[in-house]
């Protein structure tokens, strides 16, 4: 007995577990069942929650142990004391941001692709929500590897792709600009998903900027083919918030991106991540 059901959310991606109160301690026979299904439909949503910070990183912690941050603790709007904690807000004080990303639009990208051990899993929990816009997308990774072109396939073959990102949600960096101020990593641009053994594509439209073996134009013109087949491919699925939905998703195997939402509507989310590891091809 798990206690919980599933529901699909998207044909390709994602399931709705009914009947669980994640603040609630959980028995070791459900969490294991919940992690066969997170590996099964790569993102989990449960709605309804009631989550203080702590409930939450307890949550976390049953999957493994919680991510860094890679950004200076300086640099980061939280604050030092926010430990592993980021806030996704456009919540201001003083005309600052109390949070990370905190306006728009945001391009699709996996989380920390741009760090030697990319964080396997991202845990999202809504506080507060606009009334129009702010969706999350979420597309299946090891779909899109599975169903592109073999003449796609063959231009990726054994390559590497330089993922590298400049913390800002629609803007790449500029690759004549020099790279060693900006975190970044060579990543393979398929990987093997360590837990499931199956392979996704490691590619991105927000950190992905140079593949090896093709010059920045000929990079960035695959890389556009490749993100126009993910959006065409009917293996997203559209996330509309509401106040205490808790999203779980695997960064391995789905990118993610954001929908525009008007700036006069706040929206809060509370995030900790799962670390990860080094991938390889
Ligand atoms: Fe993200």
């Amino acid at each position: 007995m798990t206690g919980f059901t599933l529901h699909r959310l998207h044909a390709s991606i994602g399931v709705e577990v009914r009947g669980i109160d994640l603040s609630a301690p959980m028995p070791k026979d459900t969490r294991r069942a919940l992690a066969q299904a997170w590996l099964d439909h790569l993102i989990l949503l449960f709605r309804d929650q009631d989550l203080t910070p702590k409930a939450q990183r307890a949550f976390c912690e049953q999957f493994g142990q919680l991510g860094g941050r890679l950004r200076k603790v300086e640099e980061r709007p939280e604050g030092r004391d926010a430990e592993n904690i980021m806030l996704v807000t456009n919540v201001r004080k003083n005309g600052v941001p109390i949070g990370s990303l905190p306006d728009g639009e945001m391009f699709f990208h996996h989380d920390k692709c741009y760090a030697a051990e990319p964080d396997w899993g991202t845990m999202l929990y809504a506080l507060e929500v606009t009334r129009a816009g702010g969706h999350t997308l979420f597309a299946n990774m090891y779909a899109a590897w599975e169903t592109l072109s073999n003449d796609l396939k063959e231009k990726l073959h054994g390559r590497r792709v330089l993922q590298i990102y400049k913390y800002l949600p629609t803007e790449r960096v500029d690759l004549a600009d020099g790279i060693d101020k900006y975190d970044h990593q060579w990543q393979p641009i398929v990987i093997t998903h360590p837990k499931s053994g199956r392979k996704a594509l490691y590619v991105n439209e927000l950190m992905s900027a140079l593949i090896d073996g093709y010059d920045e134009d000929e990079s960035r013109s695959i890389i556009k083919r490749l993100n126009s087949h993910v959006k065409a491919a009917n293996i997203i699925y559209e996330h509309k918030w509401h106040r205490g939905d808790l999203m779980m998703w695997d960064n391995w195997c789905t990118m993610h991106a954001r929908t525009d939402f008007p700036r006069n509507q706040t929206r809060m989310l509370r995030r900790y991540t799962i670390r990860g590891q080094k991938l390889s091809a």
